[in-house]
């Protein structure tokens, strides 16, 4: 097992560039499979989660060709994937298995999805129940809860879907699904979750609509091949954000991020807390906003999070707990249940993980009371096999009073492969 120890840094000060968006990323292998004709990405994440649905297509009989840069895709339409011949590994990531279970319940073959000991404990119904709802067939464990997923595939007809969460996986696999459905599947949310695959579908032709109302997607279109251009992930760039923010002495610029609005929760939440954060160059890429990011170290006090920013920073709270480790007052955190069912209960291992460096920490049931301290102490701290609660804790010791050890850092490979090297090459010693 891998583990990593940080040093207090003594600022956090140049320029970087992080890799591409995870969820763009994966809706581009799935599209580009799917559409006529190629389809090149170019800023593509290699990371382990999108090689797992890379993987998977490859695996359908779609030749993906990768030079390093580019990835070519020769799409083969919407009824040109073939059986897999094995069962297809998601690995550690939902989004690959709850995106594939709605585009594979409707072809005319038999699949089945499977995944790491973390992603077969992670909740499956919440696509399984709504995709049998228009016709569906697919039996996994604990009555479709938990992968193994066993899909046959069967023609389907469009919804009518209110979903209890706001989940952009459980919108995608549907709005996935109703791209093959008989008339109009529509997906309405309690909050706007990421809106990549509406983008995205938009960008290939789909024939789709959406608005305050939610999504509708008119099935039997077919979608053409597109070139994209992956926008760096806001994601991998908060680890950044939050560490410059926190490191007296500190001025980073972070190019090329996504700043798609149902992303930016996390700078709302920063600058809410006091951070000094500007968007500059602000443009359009592939029908994504972007933008450079300048961040420099600020004074940070706590505050209540809740509400509609909640899904649009649902991957941050990690980092957001350390930020608020480290903020003058008590930052609480509310309707943020759905941290407790990602790659690991996230509530339960940031408590755990800050309570063991001497931060006064609370849970809840949907979130936390976190008491900013003076300085967070060193300490040795797991991963919990999660990419972000091991980042968060890395970013924790770059402003704590002596050294912090994360362990089982491997996982960090599933979405930032270069963090090492970035946190070395901008920590100043
Ligand atoms: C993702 C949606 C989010 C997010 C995940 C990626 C996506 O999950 O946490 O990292 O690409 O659609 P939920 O849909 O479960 O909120």
């Amino acid at each position: 097992m891998q583990s990593y120890t940080v040093r207090p840094a003594k600022g956090i000060r140049g320029e970087i560039t992080v890799p591409g968006d995870k969820s763009i990323s994966h809706r581009s292998i799935m599209l580009g499979s799917i559409a006529r004709g190629e389809t090149t990405v170019r800023g593509f994440l290699r990371g382990e989660d999108n090689i797992a649905t890379l993987n998977a297509f490859r695996a359908m009989g779609v030749v993906i060709d990768d030079d390093g840069e580019t990835l070519r895709i020769a799409g083969k339409g919407l009824r040109g994937l073939a059986e897999p011949t094995d069962v297809l590994d998601c690995g550690n990531s939902g989004t690959s298995m709850r995106l594939l279970t709605g585009l594979l319940a409707p072809q005319r073959f038999y699949s089945v999805l499977s995944g790491d000991q973390y992603l077969r404990r992670r909740p499956m119904r919440r696509v399984v129940e709504p995709l049998s709802r228009m016709g569906a067939c697919i039996h996994g464990r604990e009555g479709g809860e938990k992968a193994p997923l066993a899909i046959v595939g069967r023609d389907l007809k469009g919804i009518s879907y209110t979903s209890s969460v706001a989940s952009a996986q459980v919108k995608s696999a549907l709005m996935l699904a109703g791209l093959y459905a008989e008339g109009e599947t529509r997906v309405t949310e309690p909050h706007l979750s990421r809106d990549h695959s509406e983008r995205m579908f938009r960008h290939f032709g789909a024939d789709i609509e959406n608005g305050p109302a939610g999504v509708v997607v008119r099935g039997g279109r077919e979608l053409e091949g597109r070139d994209i251009i992956v926008p760096g992930d806001i994601s991998s760039a908060a680890f950044f954000m939050v560490a410059a923010l926190i490191v007296p002495g500190s001025e980073l610029l972070i190019r090329g991020v996504g700043v798609n609005p149902t992303r930016t929760g996390i700078i709302d939440i920063l600058t809410a807390m006091g951070g000094s954060l500007e968007l500059l160059d602000q443009r359009e890429v592939s029908g994504e906003p972007v933008a450079d990011i300048l961040v420099r170290s600020s004074r940070l006090k706590g505050i209540e999070i809740a509400g509609e920013v909640v899904p649009r920073a649902i991957d941050e709270f990690p980092v957001i707990c350390v930020a608020a480790a480290v903020a003058e007052g008590r930052t609480v955190v509310r309707e943020a249940r759905e941290l407790r069912v990602k790659e690991t209960d996230r509530i339960a291992a940031m408590a755990t993980n800050l309570r063991a460096v001497g931060v006064t920490v609370t849970e809840t049931e949907d979130g936390m009371d976190i008491e900013g301290a003076e300085q967070i102490a060193a300490g040795t701290v797991e991963s919990f096999g999660d990419h972000r609660i091991a980042m968060s804790m890395l970013i924790a010791g770059l402003t704590a009073v002596g050294d912090i050890t994360v362990t089982d850092t491997e996982c960090i490979g599933t979405s930032f492969p270069t963090f090492f090297p970035l946190l070395e090459k901008v920590a100043a010693r």
